[in-house]
């Protein structure tokens, strides 16, 4: 059975569910397991990943999973593909079709992402594949000159263009410009640049004449910079978000997912289940984690075939954590009893 755009789009983030992005490239995932010990080899990534598409989260709270090229191609250990190990477990299979962010000419300090060449060829053999959705990351930094309006620009047009020829492949793009919060820069700062970047996202999305109703927004949240004096409280980054997003992203768009972006585990599902509570919310509202999800499984399993079963239930509980905030369920007496 073939689901529609619009179907896809919006099971991503419904009923609590949300995405595990699992789509670090090969130097990402080097320095993840560069973290916990684990030699970043072919076999060794399998395995992780075996563990984590194995796991009870999978039928439960996640509702697609976003992988890496490798990823998409590779087989689990028996030789079953790791895409219908997602399949069967009732997620959608998703790919990461950027080939990164690289330094934008004229503008120091600013990166462009690449690989629009050729993406829709890609996206046709990616379908084949099994890929029904895909993702693709603009990098925004904030500083005391940055961003400016030729580097906004240039990432929302190429975003637009990916979302374009994503929809013409009937695969479904989750659009993802994320303003970074390394900076120390206050929330207020951060809002004013996350507002510029959503308008500026959405006008380029209408030129290229995407389909809101078949696209997924992943968006970082409205937060103080990591090394700002002046950290937000939960209530204050809630608000802030949603108000923020009413006033960028219209009510056709069926599903935001959220990245996590650097926030603790914690921080990220408190976050999100405070918007939840702030009540009537035009889209469905979830996470589409890769650290917030993984950082405790990656722990958990430090590449040993006999902590695979620690792993697994590291990743459940995470992701269960996000299910109820998606759900506006959770609460920190939940999070400390489980993690007991
Ligand atoms: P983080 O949740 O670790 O930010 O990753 C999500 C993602 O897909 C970034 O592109």
């Amino acid at each position: 059975m073939t689901a529609s755009l619009e179907e896809v789009a919006y099971k991503l983030a419904a009923g609590g569910k949300g995405i595990l992005a699992a789509d670090e490239s090969s130097s990402t995932i080097k320095r993840r397991f560069d973290a916990i010990g684990v030699e970043s080899t072919f076999e060794n990534r399998r395995d992780y990943r075996e563990m984590l598409f194995r796991s009870e989260a999978m039928s439960q709270y996640i509702s697609g999973v976003i992988l890496f090229d490798e990823t998409i191609r590779q087989n689990a250990k028996d030789g079953t593909p790791l895409v219908k190990l997602i399949e069967d477990a009732g997620s959608i299979p998703g790919i990461k079709v950027d080939l990164g962010a690289r330094p934008q000419p004229g503008c120091p300090g600013e990166t462009i992402t690449e690989g629009l060449d050729g993406l829709g060829e890609r996206f046709k053999e990616y379908y084949d594949l099994g890929a029904r959705f895909a993702k693709w990351r603009a990098v925004i930094d904030i500083g005391s000159h940055i961003p400016s309006y030729t580097s906004v620009l240039a990432n929302a047009q190429a975003l637009a263009r990916y979302a374009a020829l994503a929809q013409a492949a009937n695969i479904v793009p989750i659009v993802e410009p994320e303003v970074l919060m390394d900076g120390d820069h206050d929330i207020d700062r951060c809002y004013e640049v996350t507002e510029w970047v959503l308008k500026e996202v959405f006008q380029q999305l209408f030129y290229a004449r995407v389909k809101l109703e078949s696209t997924v927004l992943k968006p970082n949240m409205v937060i103080a910079g990591k090394k700002s004096q002046k950290q937000a409280s939960v209530t204050e980054v809630a608000e802030k978000t949603v108000r923020l997003l009413k006033n960028t992203a219209p009510a056709a768009i069926p599903s935001v997912a959220f990245l996590s972006g650097g926030q603790s585990d914690e921080e990220a599902t408190a976050h999100l289940d405070a918007m939840i509570r702030l009540g009537g919310l035009p889209w469905n509202l979830t996470f589409s984690y890769g650290r917030a999800l993984q950082a405790a499984p990656q722990k958990a399993w430090s590449g040993k075939t006999e902590n695979i079963a620690a792993g697994q239930a590291a990743f459940t509980h995470r992701a269960k954590m996000n299910y109820l905030a998606a759900l506006g369920q959770w609460t920190p007496e939940i999070e400390a009893k489980k993690a007991a």
